[in-house]
């Protein structure tokens, strides 16, 4: 297991996402985003049935751990995922989120990714009230707060993330917790560290960070 704790006051980890990569030289174009700084890669899996796009399974994770020697999380955007956590286990990846409006039960899907031995996330779309997720608070690593609806690279950031982020830091600060808030979707120089303000610890940034001419430089932006 290979993962970070919560980043120092005011910083963020960076986690690109690997869906604005150039599949076709995946192992340069993540070499180079190890170069520049980034902290964490952000796998994001879809089923063409819980959003409307497809893309990978575990079996191209498992192609990702030997690229890679970044903590590997992995965003699941599938309607069973319950179905699928052995062979994400096996793939070799570190984190496994599932989204509250999955068809799942999600305590014990939960519980199943903690004894598989991987970080244990939740995440919500943007229209998804954060009262949804308040009860598996004590159940997660990390919560993954979406700004932007699942499914696609390169939309415009809503700022409805904002506000969660910010209880999510005031709950984790009154209540003793030690969950990381991601956020993903929309995050470019002026978003990004907004989140960081309201209390973000992991930026996910997919077409703005793979599209630099100077990824190191984005990569600080978001850092810090
Ligand atoms: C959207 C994905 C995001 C996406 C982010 O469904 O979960 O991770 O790749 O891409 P950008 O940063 O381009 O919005
Ligand atoms: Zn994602």
């Amino acid at each position: 297991m290979n993962w970070l704790p919560r980043p120092a006051e005011g910083c963020a980890w960076v986690a690109p996402s690997v869906l604005s990569a150039d599949f076709s030289r995946l192992a340069e174009d993540l070499q180079s985003m190890t170069a520049a700084g980034a902290d964490f890669l952000h796998l994001d899996v879809m089923d063409g049935h819980f959003v409307p796009n497809i893309t990978f399974g575990p079996f191209i994770c498992t192609a990702l751990r030997k690229l890679s020697t970044l903590p590997l999380d992995a965003h699941l955007m599938i309607s069973r995922p319950d179905n699928y956590l052995e062979p994400f286990a096996k793939s070799g990846i570190d984190g496994l989120t599932i989204h509250v409006e999955a068809d799942a039960d999600i305590p014990s899907t939960l519980a199943r990714i903690g004894e598989l031995g991987m970080k244990r996330g939740i995440s919500l779309k943007p229209g998804t009230p954060l009262e949804t997720i308040l009860p598996y608070l004590d159940q997660v690593d990390l919560i993954l707060v979406m700004s932007v609806e699942p499914g696609f690279g390169g939309q415009v950031f809503n700022p409805v993330a904002l506000e969660k982020i910010a209880e999510l830091d005031r709950l984790r600060g009154t209540e003793g917790r030690e969950y990381l808030i991601n956020v993903d979707g929309g995050i470019n120089g002026e978003t990004g560290p907004q989140c960081r303000e309201a209390g973000a610890d992991i930026l996910v940034s997919g077409s703005w960070l793979f599209g630099a001419p100077d990824r190191a430089e984005r990569v600080r932006i978001l850092n810090r």
